[in-house]
């Protein structure tokens, strides 16, 4: 979506006005006579009250006001927010892209200095499109339905706010390309394909990019992920992507997704219902990609890293099997009770090299860990588990601040030794329905040692039934604006 910002400058002639109201809304831009009569007199529309997400459409007889005008409510003034602003910008944004026009002017909401950049996310987020794979009368349809391009009149005074609102589209367009990535299906967005994606955004950046590919992470001893690999003929790849500007620290924050081209659960193959939509099992993976779009870009001082390793979970003659025995890259060995469990595997060996490689200030791993998380949560938290409490301190309140929200849930002493084997150090499962999303924490705590360490489930989040006002059904790019928020606050 293509921003303009045009400084006091509604003539009237405009094709689709856009204006938002607060149930208390003055306007002190300048605009023709005509328009500021009829906004004057919308306590006469009676059914139009502004609360958030109303919106009503005018069609004014006159050649001095907009061929259409957009009224969205944005509910009381004084209850403005980012999280209010993200919302209502979507909500606007959905109700204009049913008018098919491809493009919008509107006039900037009042009060909007300190949310300019939740506003421009929620424009960005709310233009979204899920549906890349239609053809013909669909695919033109959607094609209408996408706003290309947005001006915006504002007085023109606020320097920061237009920044601001810039970054808040940035950051949108980052998200709305990891929701592509996780959406897409598995057949496209290869082990290969994900590895180019990231090597991609380090040219467009000037990041420092290693990839290392099969016989290499076989050589080096990543047992865990190549059992995971066993049952793929596309090769695993493991990716690590650096940014590091001028002055930031010599320990990296460390981001570590978890990178599940598809997920059929391997032997203990998972039912039908449960296997539908395990194409999402990249989204922590994906995160770390949309992430590194933006932190150039957005000028973040932090020194971070990113890693994440790839590989499909499927079934081969040479898949590995319930009762196998891997040596992970710590040295430790792994009873694979359960071939489904596999994100944990892949993420030790990406913990262990990255410990290794850095010494992390902080570690976080981001995962669509467990189901137990999701039935614990829904759709709305990410489950979190940290070693340090600053540390998860400073997680949940980024949460809160981008809207991408964070629940604490333990780790015991009791679910590590649930995760010890008879037969070797560790297995991946044990053998209780209960307590899944903690037992799979307490086993990737293992591979951490002391590090400051968060682990991030995000099952629910990730992809979604029941969409908030700026995402739509299926993948939600969640993380991406958690870790921009959590690094800012650093
Ligand atoms: N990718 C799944 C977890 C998942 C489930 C993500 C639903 C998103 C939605 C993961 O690899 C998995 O299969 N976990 C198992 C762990 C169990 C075998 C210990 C699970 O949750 O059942
Ligand atoms: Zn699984
Ligand atoms: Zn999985």
């Amino acid at each position: 979506m293509e921003l303009k910002l045009e400084k006091n400058k509604i003539t009237g002639r405009e094709k689709l006005l856009i204006i938002p109201l607060f149930k208390d809304s003055d306007f002190t831009l300048k605009m023709p006579a005509e328009l500021h009569a009829l906004l004057k007199k919308r306590q006469q529309l009676k059914d139009f009250t502004a609360s958030q997400g109303q919106s009503l459409l005018l069609l004014p007889d006159s050649d001095k006001l907009p061929a259409k005008i957009l009224l969205c409510g944005f509910g009381k003034k004084e209850q403005l927010n980012d999280t209010s602003a993200r919302n209502s910008a979507a909500l606007a944004v959905k109700a204009a892209k049913k008018l098919k026009l491809q493009q919008a002017e509107m006039i900037l909401p009042e009060n909007l200095a300190k949310h300019a950049q939740a506003f421009g996310e929620g424009l960005g987020m709310g233009n979204y499109n899920p549906a890349k794979y239609q053809t013909g009368k669909n695919k033109q349809n959607n094609e209408k339905t996408d706003i290309k391009k947005i001006t915006i009149f504002y007085d023109g005074k606020d320097k920061k706010l237009a920044a601001a609102l810039r970054d808040g589209l940035e950051i949108a367009a980052a998200v709305n390309e990891v929701r592509d990535l996780v959406n897409a299906p598995p057949a496209l967005k290869t082990v290969n394909y994900m590895a180019e994606k990231a090597r991609e955004v380090a040219r467009q950046n000037g990041y420092k990019i290693t990839v290392i590919d099969k016989k290499k992470l076989e050589q080096m001893g990543m047992g865990a992920l190549m059992g995971v690999n066993r049952g793929s003929t596309a090769g695993a790849k493991l990716v690590m992507i650096e940014h590091s500007p001028w002055g930031s620290s010599k320990k990296p924050v460390v981001i570590a997704g978890k990178g599940i081209i598809f997920d059929s659960g391997g032997y203990n193959l998972k039912p039908s219902a449960a296997m539908s939509n395990m194409n999402l099992d990249m989204a922590g993976a994906a995160s770390v990609i949309g992430l590194f779009m933006l932190l150039k870009k957005l000028k973040v001082k932090q020194h971070v890293a990113g890693i994440f390793a790839l590989t499909e979970n499927l079934i081969d003659a040479n898949a590995q099997k319930p009762s196998d025995i891997v040596t992970t890259y710590s040295g430790k060995t792994v009873e694979i009770s359960n071939t489904d469990a596999e994100g944990r595997l892949i993420l030790c060996d990406t913990i262990s090299y990255a410990l290794k490689k850095w010494e992390p200030r902080y570690l976080i791993d981001i995962a669509t860990l467990t189901g137990a998380c999701m039935v614990a949560l829904g759709e709305r938290y990410a489950g979190l588990f940290s070693n340090d409490k600053e540390l998860a301190a400073k997680l949940e309140k980024a949460g809160k601040e981008s809207d991408e929200l964070l629940w604490p849930l333990p780790l015991h002493p009791d679910y590590s030794a649930k995760m010890k084997s008879k037969i070797a150090d560790l297995r991946n499962s044990d053998d209780s329905p209960y307590a899944g999303a903690s037992k799979g924490a307490a086993f990737i705590q293992y591979f951490v040692g002391k590090t400051p360490w968060a682990h991030l489930d995000i099952a629910g989040p990730a992809h979604v039934k029941e969409p908030k006002k700026y995402e739509n059904e299926m993948a939600t790019g969640y993380g991406v604006r958690l870790f921009l928020q959590f690094l800012r606050n650093l």
